[in-house]
């Protein structure tokens, strides 16, 4: 602590010089510091802006997903009403609007707990044995109209048996999320637009897999795409921001992201190491 009450970092070292003699030097690390905790910040904001980009662009789809079960449950409603206007309704027939009702809005709940979940921040999350084929179906729920009302078929291509890895769930649904966003816009040109999720186990490996059937990357370009704030997509379209994000999120995982074209599709491949199931 310095008079002025801020704090200094320094750097002592004690060199020794001939005849047994020493010589003390003091650095002044503070400044250096400064800037390491600046660059750091900034690092953190940047991942923050990339995930909420993403969810902007699923925002629309999401919406959509909400205002159908909306509708659903007030049509529900208008009959329950109308029916008792006129007199009355038989109570088979207002069981079953009211559990219609009551799924319904369990699914809206459900879409909002994923959404909650993805806006999360799971850097921090202890690892957890988690379920491929369920972190494939909460990305799904935030993803799957956008595909829908855009004309994107969406192929499953899940094992029976289920795939285990050690986890930070909420990350691999981020991952996910970011590989399906990148696929969506990748078809988005083609008359048939086909995107695929597949779980494997392969070399000893848990495969998650992203194909679709857009125009590729080309290979001068297969490193590129994977750094920092590359994009290809209009300004304010593509932070650029997805893959890197992505890679960063696999690798602290133990795992490694590849790029693969099989059968003629462009896959992106997360390849995690697999828990053996108990
Ligand atoms: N499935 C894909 N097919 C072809 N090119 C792809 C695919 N996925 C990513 N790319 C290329 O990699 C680039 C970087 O992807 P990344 O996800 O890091 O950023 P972005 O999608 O451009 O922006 P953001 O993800 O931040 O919205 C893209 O701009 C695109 O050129
Ligand atoms: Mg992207």
């Amino acid at each position: 602590l310095t008079k002025d009450k801020t704090q200094k970092v320094i750097l002592v070292s004690i060199v020794p010089l001939p005849k047994g003699k020493k010589m003390t030097v003091f650095r002044d690390l503070t400044h250096e510091r400064r800037q390491e905790k600046i660059i750091e910040a900034q690092q953190e904001t940047m991942i923050e802006s990339a995930r909420l980009s993403s969810l902007g662009e699923m925002a629309a789809g999401i919406a959509h997903e909400i205002n159908n079960p909306l509708a659903i449950i007030q049509g529900s409603a208008d009959l329950v009403h109308a029916a008792l206007e006129k007199g009355g309704m038989e109570p088979e027939k207002l069981a079953r609007s009211m559990e219609r009702i009551s799924s319904t809005v369990s699914r809206i709940a459900k879409i909002i707990t994923g959404l909650k979940s993805f806006a999360r921040d799971g850097s921090k999350d202890p690892f957890v044995p988690a379920s491929l084929k369920a972190v494939v179906g909460e990305a799904l729920e935030l993803c799957q109209s956008r595909y829908r009302h855009n004309g994107v078929e969406l192929i499953l291509n899940l094992p029976e048996e289920d795939v285990l890895v050690a986890a930070r769930p909420v990350q691999l649904a981020q991952l996910l999320v970011n590989l399906l966003n990148n696929a969506f816009d990748a078809v988005e040109n083609q008359a048939q637009k086909k995107v695929c999720i597949g779980v494997e186990i392969a070399g000893g490996d848990a495969c998650l897999r992203v194909l679709d059937n857009g125009p590729g990357v080309p290979p001068e370009l297969r490193d590129k795409i994977l750094q920092p704030f590359f994009t290809t997509k209009a300004p304010g379209k593509g932070t650029g921001l997805g893959l890197s994000l992505s890679r960063a999120i696999v690798e602290s995982h133990g795992g490694r992201l590849e790029i693969k074209t099989i059968g003629g599709l462009t896959c992106f491949e997360a390849a995690l190491p697999l828990l053996p199931a108990a």
